[in-house]
């Protein structure tokens, strides 16, 4: 009797074990990375050198900096599964009128690759990200 009751009890635990770890939420990429201060890292590492890039460093003459970083963590923040809203102009509406060429838009990737590699991110997490911001791409560059 008391053998049949432990293995009933030992039957019981597993299978909360089991419906526990079924139903944990998977972490998003956000999270894996270290959330805001993370990103935040990488925007104002990113910035830095963007800003004093002889190619493109010009475009951001008058941008306070600030304001682009903030809206850049919060639009990769949302990108990558974290709890935000990117509230920032659209992409069209801040990159028309510039005339960006395409390889420009290479070398400001280029930047926040960097700096995504400076703080400590995998090449598996930076491939995530760059996935996503690729596409913005056909929203930034000859218009
Ligand atoms: C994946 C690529 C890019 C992303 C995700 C991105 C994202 C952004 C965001 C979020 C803003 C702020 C919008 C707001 O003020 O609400 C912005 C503004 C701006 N971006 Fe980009 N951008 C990209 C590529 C580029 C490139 C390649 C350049 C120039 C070489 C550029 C130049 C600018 C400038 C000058 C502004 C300020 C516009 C203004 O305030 O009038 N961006 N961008």
């Amino acid at each position: 009797m008391i053998r049949h009751c432990f293995r009933l009890m030992v039957i019981a635990a597993l299978s909360v074990l089991i419906t526990a770890c079924a139903s944990a939420p998977e972490q998003s990429l956000y999270e894996e990375i270290g959330g805001h201060k993370t990103l935040n890292t990488i925007y104002g590492v990113a910035i830095t050198r963007i800003y004093t890039d002889p190619v493109i460093g010009h475009y951001f003459k008058g941008v306070p900096k600030k304001h682009l970083r903030d809206q850049l963590v919060l639009q990769t923040c949302e990108l990558i599964g974290g709890p935000c809203e990117y509230d920032g102009k659209t992409m069209l509406e801040s990159h028309t009128g510039l005339n960006i060429k395409e390889r420009e838009f290479y070398i400001l990737v280029e930047y926040v690759q960097g700096a995504m590699r400076d703080v400590g991110l995998t090449y598996q997490q930076e491939n995530r990200i760059l996935k996503l911001l690729a596409p913005i791409k056909y929203e930034t560059v000859y218009l």
